[in-house]
């Protein structure tokens, strides 16, 4: 179990990074930048290497130039310093291969065994899969065939990192895990939610866990309810043929307003180890109320946006993007009302929200408190009770910020909401670090605590496939917003229902 005060300084030993996918978005707008950032840092070993396998026939230096690109285009040091690139892509390696052909693994084989021998990185080898979620089960088995899953006592460790989707249900979450479990063993696996990675999604359980005065309202008593936004303002962005499949509930709410739920919800844990960070994780997806499939229509919203006004101009609905079919029943918008049953939360409602082409992209965590018993300022023009309302800016623009009402100077007793608001950037002064270094930084030390665990991924299938079977049998009713809006009116109603509404960010 690895030590996380350590890991802040700690260099991982030598190792090759490997990239199955290495021809696609995911590996030029975030894997490459990533490692090029942390090779910045400082924080990457001698003989580090990378290697990128896809189909697309390449050579080390056209992959080389690639990654030239991108990392001038999307990393945090996009000023090139000579010196430092030529030491960089002296350790990328391209493999043309074939993911379900067995040489292609003997070629990784004998290329990994080359790079050990000429650069030291030996042994130790982190697979990355950055494919199309369909060819998993093929890398991972051709992986365990070719021996290159287990290294023999003391030969190095081999890890593997699973992108998202991780399944697109619980069953087949359930098999994917089987799979990899057959080759790796789960302290092997690292299954990846670049939201865990995010400064600001940390940083909640140093606000809640290192700071005396929150913790003891953090329940029932003094919090009324919880709000979780992802909104993006963007649409799907070219991504039509993946996300016919996918839909918001299961890109973003499954797994990323998932995990920023469970941070915001559970139980200090007993140590910031592994084990007990993960454990109270699940506690959290088991105390939630299942929502049935019956139930679905009162305690979930979805939405799909039709044309409408965004980046100041006029966009598409999504049924007009391309690779959309024209009937499609794909929610952009998703929002689920979830109540967890345990002591800390009963009564107390989580609304979680996610859409495209909503007005901003902005995710924000709210916690509303209750109002204050007794309303004493009433009859000064103050009869609507002040709510304190504590929220966590994740991104852009990360911020903390707490709402409170002062009285306004002069002779009279008005009450106006003010805030208290601490900013990241004005602080810190720095350009936070990617999501992605931090999560390949903890891989490679062999730090497991930032990803998902089996059973907290199938838990929290689990929790959705009700809904998404609701949702798939009432496809004709799907609701639909003007793109540049909030989302559905139905999304309001869900509030309102219980005198609430959602706060928009500005
Ligand atoms: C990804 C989803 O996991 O997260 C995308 O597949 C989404 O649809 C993205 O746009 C959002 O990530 P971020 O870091 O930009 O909030």
């Amino acid at each position: 179990m690895a030590d996380r005060r350590q890991a802040e300084i700690r260099v991982p030993e030598p190792c090759s990074v490997v990239i199955f996918g290495a021809s696609g978005d995911l590996t030029r707008r975030k894997l490459l930048p990533a490692l090029w950032n942390l090779h910045m840092e400082g924080r990457l070993p001698d003989g580090f290497s990378v290697i990128g396998m896809a189909r697309t026939p390449k050579t080390d230096e056209s992959f080389r130039a690639e990654a030239r690109e991108s990392v001038a285009k999307y990393s945090r040091f996009r000023d090139l310093d000579a010196e430092e690139w030529r030491q960089f892509e002296a350790g990328l390696f391209y493999l043309e291969g074939k993911y379900a052909t067995p040489e292609s693994y003997t070629q990784l084989s004998a290329l990994l065994d080359r790079l050990c021998d000429e650069r030291g990185s030996c042994g130790n080898r982190l697979y990355y899969l950055a494919t199309p979620p369909s060819g998993y089960v093929e890398i991972v088995q051709q992986l365990g065939q070719a021996g290159l899953a287990r290294p023999e006592e003391g030969a190095g460790w081999s890890r593997i990192i699973v992108e998202k989707p991780f399944g697109r249900d619980l069953e087949s979450a359930r098999v994917l895990n089987a799979e990899l479990k057959g080759v790796f063993a789960e302290r092997q696996i690292y299954r990846i939610d670049h939201y865990l990675g995010k400064e600001t999604v940390q940083n909640l359980l140093v606000f809640r866990f290192a700071n005396g005065i929150f913790e003891p309202i953090w329940n029932q008593h003094y919090v009324d309810h919880v709000q979780i936004s992802v909104a993006e303002a963007l649409g799907v962005e070219g991504r039509g043929a993946y996300y016919e499949e996918a839909g918001a509930l299961r890109d973003m709410v499954q797994n990323h307003l998932m995990q920023v739920m469970c941070l915001v919800a559970m139980e200090a844990p007993v140590s910031l180890d592994t084990r007990s960070v993960r454990n109270e994780k699940v506690k959290v997806l088991d105390a939630i109320r299942p929502i049935t499939e019956a139930e679905a229509a009162e305690w979930t919203v979805r939405g799909q946006y039709a044309a409408g006004e965004a980046d100041g101009g006029s966009v598409p609905g999504y049924l007009e993007e391309k690779g959309v079919s024209p009937t499609s029943a794909t929610e952009t918008y998703a929002a689920v009302k979830l109540m967890v049953d345990n002591w800390r939360w009963a009564g107390v409602p989580f609304y979680l929200r996610s859409g495209k082409r909503l007005p901003s992209r902005v995710t924000e965590v709210s916690i509303h408190f209750r109002a204050a018993p007794h309303l004493l300022f009433r009859g000064f023009g103050n009869d609507e009770p002040e709510r304190n309302v504590l929220t966590v800016r994740v991104q852009p623009n990360e911020s903390i910020a707490l709402r409170f009402g002062v009285k306004v100077p002069g002779a009279g007793m008005d009450i106006q909401p003010m805030t208290m608001k601490f900013d990241y950037s004005e602080e810190f002064h720095a350009e936070p670090p990617e999501a992605y270094e931090r999560l390949l930084l903890d891989c490679m030390l062999g730090d497991t605590t930032l990803f998902s665990r089996d059973d907290w991924m199938e838990r929290s299938w689990e929790l959705m496939d009700p809904i998404l079977r609701a949702w798939k049998a009432t496809a004709g009713a799907l609701p639909q917003y003007p793109a540049g809006t909030w989302g559905p009116e139905e999304a309001d109603a869900l509030l309102a229902r219980d005198g609430r509404a959602w706060t928009n960010p500005e």
